[in-house]
């Protein structure tokens, strides 16, 4: 039975360590023959066991869970390991995910960064008297309340959002559609007693909700597929309900 050839793949990589003061951002270019199945993944791998065992990039799972390989695929922010090289052209570019602190080639620091905004947005449940009262029973929710909050839980801090907004590159301090999505699932969660007025001081201004141009370039990238756009709509028309 004739397979057919497999094809050649060209793998064009940004590369730069920024720890070595001689080294410069320069693309290397890569050629390995496409496997069944392969993903970026497995063709970074390839390229670290055959070619440079140098190459810099991150990955725990392999499944869309960790978000910790994130990166730019031809132009657009992705996973790698959620993308198959048979859907794409022979010839691949990869670059680091911008906005986030670059540890070398396509590695990334997105922890960093992730753990400001949530500290930053206090993203867990504000409840006084739960801290008087342990034995509390959590109080009950609606069916449709909890899917919605499991929904918005599904982000991975993956980044790609981030990396993917245009507010992003011009407003350091703006929160993304990750820290928007955050303020949404605690908004909508009756367990969190924080006031309108503790919201609107999160993200009531231009590093917050009103700062979203609606570029739309989030809700486009992001692997996990969330609401984002209705999600910020919403928030947004509470801020202003708030704000006036
Ligand atoms: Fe990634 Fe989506 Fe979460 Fe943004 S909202 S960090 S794109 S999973
Ligand atoms: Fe950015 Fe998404 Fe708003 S791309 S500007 S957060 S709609
Ligand atoms: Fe975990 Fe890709 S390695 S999301």
């Amino acid at each position: 039975m004739n397979k057919g050839k497999a094809r050649k793949l060209r793998i064009n990589i940004l590369r730069y360590d920024p720890n070595d003061k001689n080294d410069r951002p320069h693309m290397e270019t890569f050629e390995l023959e496409e496997a069944p199945g392969m993903t970026l993944f497995i063709a970074l791998n390839d390229i670290r066991e055959h070619y440079d065992a140098s190459l810099k990039f991150d990955f725990v799972c392999r499944a869309g869970i960790c978000g910790s390989c994130a990166m730019i695929i031809n132009g657009r922010p992705g996973l790698a390991c959620r993308t198959l090289t048979s859907k794409m052209p022979d010839e691949i570019t990869l670059a680091p995910l911008p906005v986030f602190e670059l540890i070398g080639d396509l590695s990334v620091f997105t922890g960093n960064w992730m753990r400001g905004l949530n500290e930053r947005l206090e993203t867990w449940i504000h409840d006084e008297q739960l801290k008087l009262d342990f034995n509390r029973l959590e109080e009950r929710m609606e069916p449709e309340t909890a899917e919605e909050i499991y929904e918005l839980d599904r982000c991975i801090e993956c980044g790609c959002c981030v990396a993917g907004c245009g507010t992003i590159q011009m407003r350091e301090d703006f929160v993304g559609a990750v820290g928007l999505n955050k303020i949404a699932r605690y908004r909508i969660d009756p367990r969190d007693k924080r006031s309108d007025e503790e919201y609107y001081e999160l993200v009531g201004d231009e590093n917050g909700v009103f700062g979203c141009m609606t570029l739309l370039g989030c809700e486009d990238v992001c692997p996990k597929e969330l609401p984002l756009q209705s999600k910020i709509a919403y928030l947004r028309r509470k801020m202003v309900a708030i704000g006036k």
